[in-house]
């Protein structure tokens, strides 16, 4: 199964993704292409690296995100990707392109959905004072943050935790999450029913 990374910034993620497929953990999902809408993101670094086929395309001169994500679509198809995985791609996807690849895509959310969506979700958990907080990889849909979940996993905020340790652990399970989220999907073992997700033996 042919896999697309998109990736705006760091890559860590993408990162973990690759270390996982090269230890035959990713089952028969195949990281194929990695996309950024940033020509400098890290992530096309590492996708280099492993010798992974790298798609840039910055926004300017899109005249909306649907013309936008259209090219980038055109791409996925081209590449005959079969899963999306979003990994720190910062741009809201349009409708065109989650119903183009409909139950498809994954991202992964750094705190407890529905809590603390958007792209601050440590800091705002962390500033918040929960005591708890995590990770939750889910399907996109059309709305942000909001598809149905895959896993979830909490991630416990202790009193003398900065801001910096909250980050290191929160990337530290994201990094195990993600690959396992994957593994579950190339092997069809996740069953859509309504918002909830059900996890075949
Ligand atoms: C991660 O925290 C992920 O949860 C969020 O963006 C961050 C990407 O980090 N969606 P990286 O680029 O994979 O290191």
């Amino acid at each position: 199964m042919n896999i697309a990374v998109l990736a705006s910034g760091n890559g860590s993620n993408l990162q973990a993704l690759v270390d996982a497929e090269a230890k035959g953990d990713l089952a028969d999902g195949k990281i194929t292409l990695v996309v950024s809408d940033k020509p400098e993101a890290f992530a096309l670094e590492r996708a280099r690296k492993a010798g992974i086929k790298t798609f840039v395309l910055g926004a300017d001169g899109f005249s909306s995100r649907s013309e936008y994500d259209k090219r980038i679509v055109r791409e996925l198809k081209d590449e005959k990707i079969e899963l999306v995985i979003l990994a720190g791609f910062m741009r809201i996807l349009s409708g065109y392109f989650i119903d183009e690849y409909d139950n498809r895509i994954l991202n992964i959310h750094p705190s407890l959905l529905p809590s603390f969506k958007g792209a601050h979700a440590i800091k705002d958990a962390f500033e918040c004072g929960v005591k708890v907080t995590g990770v939750t990889v889910h399907f996109a849909n059309r709305e942000l943050d909001a598809g149905p979940v895959i896993l979830q996993v909490s991630v416990g905020i202790e009193e003398e935790d900065t801001l910096d340790i909250l980050e290191e652990k929160i990337h530290a399970v994201e990094h195990k999450l993600y690959p396992e989220a994957v593994r579950l999907f190339t092997r069809g073992k996740l069953k859509i029913e309504g918002r909830k997700i059900r996890i075949l033996p």
